[in-house]
């Protein structure tokens, strides 16, 4: 028997690739209208004008990507069973020296929470990026708010990736490869995934 399970397939990486690519240029590009500090980034664009133009694009791109992504994971992650309870009741056990073992299916109730935030967060981001973008089809009032929104999502969005790109690289060894090949080590899948492992290989432990 091998040493990896798949984990992802080729449409799942490719798409999580472009939804990162296309929002990392969302943030270089719209850094600079969030505040005067960061104006700055603007000349990675070759100026103002460019990076707007280039940040349009882009929130068309990661709109996109994102929603078919949130909708390929949706069946994977619309539920929270007893185990997920448990996980959100210990946090995870990230808070412990010694975590226990949690049961946890193809994503833990972290990921589950993250993952449906995404999707409505790209929503929001998505409706209030359109009116922003033709401010003068809507009332003052809606594009305020809509400013307003944009931002704050833009900032719970990328406290949010931060701590994803954390804990699928340094915070938890192995996992990138997952998004990298396609497949994990079995001993991977057992550890942090116990539940679908057994589910994907009919095994407790890894052979
Ligand atoms: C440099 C940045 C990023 C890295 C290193 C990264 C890495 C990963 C990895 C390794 C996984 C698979 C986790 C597993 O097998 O359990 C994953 C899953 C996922 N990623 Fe990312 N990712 C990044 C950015 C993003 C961004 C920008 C988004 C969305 C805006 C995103 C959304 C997701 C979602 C929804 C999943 C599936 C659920 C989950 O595992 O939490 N990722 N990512």
């Amino acid at each position: 028997m091998g040493k990896y399970v798949e984990r992802f397939n080729t449409k799942e990486r490719v798409l999580h690739w472009f939804v990162t690519v296309s929002f990392l240029t969302l943030v270089l590009s719209g850094i600079g209208l969030f505040s005067r500090l960061f104006q700055g980034y603007f000349d990675l664009f070759g100026g103002g004008v460019s990076a707007i133009l280039v940040h349009k694009y882009a929130g068309v791109t990661f709109v996109i990507a994102s929603l078919l992504l949130f909708l390929n994971h949706y069946k994977e992650m619309n539920f929270f069973d007893e185990d997920d309870r448990h996980w959100f009741r210990i946090l995870g056990g990230y808070l412990d020296r010694n975590p226990e073992h949690i049961n946890s299916g193809k994503f833990n109730a972290g990921q589950k929470g993250y993952g449906i935030f995404m999707g409505v967060a790209t929503i929001l981001l998505g409706v209030t990026g359109f009116i922003n973008w033709f401010p003068l089809s809507f009332p003052i009032g809606i594009v305020r708010v809509s400013l307003l929104l944009h931002g704050l999502m833009f900032i719970l969005f990328i406290m949010f990736v931060i701590v994803h790109a954390y804990l699928t690289t340094i915070g938890n060894p192995g996992t990138l490869e997952s998004m990298i090949y396609g497949n994990v080590q079995r001993i991977w899948a057992k550890k942090h995934h116990p539940k679908w492992y057994k589910e994907v290989t009919g095994q407790e432990k890894p052979t």
